[in-house]
């Protein structure tokens, strides 16, 4: 018999009649919160001519206003906080690379249910009380190291506060400390891989049992390449600041067959992203989320840009959400075919003489704009393996996306490294 700890927790034991029982309760509730607090909500909500009392089935949730990362910007920095300031315990914000940034809060009770998300994020993945877990997200303002980090201390874990950087450090940590679980960007593990093997240190051999990948998209070919390489279970961790932050869905080792959505607290929906329409399960789409339990921020159908569909639960009641595909802010639209990034990571890991690095180099020729992939070559590629994956890599592209692109195939540790999110996207276009 498993102990209590191995046990999914209350919230995950809900069949599936309870689970939308309590959603509606909570969706109604969270709805009023938003509405009396929040004039931002109070204005918007009036605008569409809907009050929190019409919401009387989860359905109606569609006939709510979206909430966009536009709003966000614009009630930088407390506009859309729902509690007193004395009541907000941290702040957390977006790095704000594309203009302004924004900012998010929570109370102690909105830390405490994040800490139980990632704690159950963590149980799902394959840890346990008692495990080390080496947190390699990068810890401040950002909420994936110190989301990671309470989330393994509520699961009873040993924490490792490692951050991101200092590489060689961090494969000495490993060495010295020997975590079973580690929790970082998939970038940065390879970035870490790398750095294993240019110490001499075998990383099939490493106490790591599980790692925890997320905050960027990869693929399954990247999680088959982590695993080989590591000998480690590679799960799936997804969230975002405006929501949360790390744990709003997670991926169960058991079956790694997309994230379950803890829809016990956040309430997904997969619209069309031009029409805005709700598309049933099944049907890709842009994911929108509705909190259900947040204090400080409720968020009311805040639209995340990231394309993926609904799927039924398997490992847990909570529905899937598949592998994400990408944010639609970084599809690239060539010559009217639409491409992501993961496309071509899927093609790049699976070309002999590449290692798994690359970058896509956007330039205008002409009025057309023009896509070059350069990966690069494995150490030990020589020169007619290293031309025969550049004309592989075209050949797939084009066959498998319909657009041809440019592939120049680089010395080997010449593309930059991750120390966090990856930019997959250099974009070189004149504006
Ligand atoms: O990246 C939170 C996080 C930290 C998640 C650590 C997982 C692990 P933001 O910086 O607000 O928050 O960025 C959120 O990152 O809308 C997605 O586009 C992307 N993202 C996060 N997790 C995944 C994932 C954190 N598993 C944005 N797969 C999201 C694909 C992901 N994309």
């Amino acid at each position: 018999m498993a102990d209590a700890t191995e046990l999914p927790d209350s919230g995950e034991r809900l069949g599936p009649e309870a689970l939308r029982t309590l959603q509606l309760e909570r969706l109604r509730a969270s709805l009023r919160h938003a509405y009396d607090n929040v004039p931002f909500y109070r204005e918007s909500f009036d605008r569409a001519g809907v009050r929190p009392e019409d919401c009387r089935s989860l359905g109606d949730l569609a006939h709510f206003p979206f909430t966009v990362k536009a709003d966000l910007r614009e009630n930088y920095p407390y506009g859309m906080f729902a509690v007193p300031q004395d009541r907000i315990r941290r702040l957390h914000a977006s790095s704000g690379t594309t203009g302004r940034p924004t900012v998010v809060g929570y109370t102690d009770g909105d830390l405490s249910v994040w800490s139980d998300m990632v704690a159950r994020s963590i149980r799902a993945a394959g840890g346990r009380p008692g495990d080390k877990v080496h947190v390699a997200y990068g810890y401040g303002l950002f909420t994936g190291g110190l989301g990671a980090h309470y989330g393994a201390e509520r699961l009873g874990c040993t924490v490792i506060p490692a951050s991101g950087g200092m590489t060689a450090r961090q494969v000495r940590l490993i060495e010295d400390l020997r975590p079973e679980v580690i929790m970082v960007t998939p970038s940065y593990m390879l970035t870490l891989l790398d750095e294993f093997e240019r110490q001499g240190v075998d990383p099939r051999g490493t106490s790591l049992r599980v790692g925890i990948f997320g905050a960027e998209p990869w693929t399954e070919r990247m999680r088959q390449e982590i695993e080989e390489r590591f000998a480690i279970d590679a799960v799936d961790i997804y969230g975002l600041s405006e929501v949360m932050g790390p744990g709003v869905a997670q991926e169960c080792v058991e079956t790694k067959d997309g994230l379950h959505v803890w829809e016990d607290h956040f309430y997904p929906e997969i619209v069309d992203p031009v029409t805005g329409e709700v598309l049933p399960d099944g049907a890709e789409g842009e994911l929108v989320f509705t909190s259900l339990t947040k204090e400080a921020m409720p968020v009311v159908r805040y639209r995340t840009r990231d394309l993926t569909r609904l799927l039924p639960g398997t490992a847990r009641v909570f529905r899937r959400m598949e592998k994400i595909t990408g944010r639609s802010d970084d599809m690239v639209i060539l010559r009217g075919v639409n491409l992501f990034p993961t496309q071509i990571e899927e093609i790049v890991l699976r070309t002999p003489g590449v290692a798994p690095h690359f970058q896509l180099r956007l330039t205008r020729e002409g009025r057309l704009d023009a896509l070059t992939v350069r990966a690069e070559a494995r150490p030990d590629a020589p020169p007619e393996v290293r031309d025969a994956a550049a004309r592989a890599i075209a050949a797939a592209v084009k066959d498998g996306i319909g657009v041809s692109v440019a592939v120049e195939i680089v010395e080997p540790e010449s593309l930059e490294r991750s120390v966090g999110k990856i930019r997959r996207i250099a974009d070189l276009r004149p504006r």
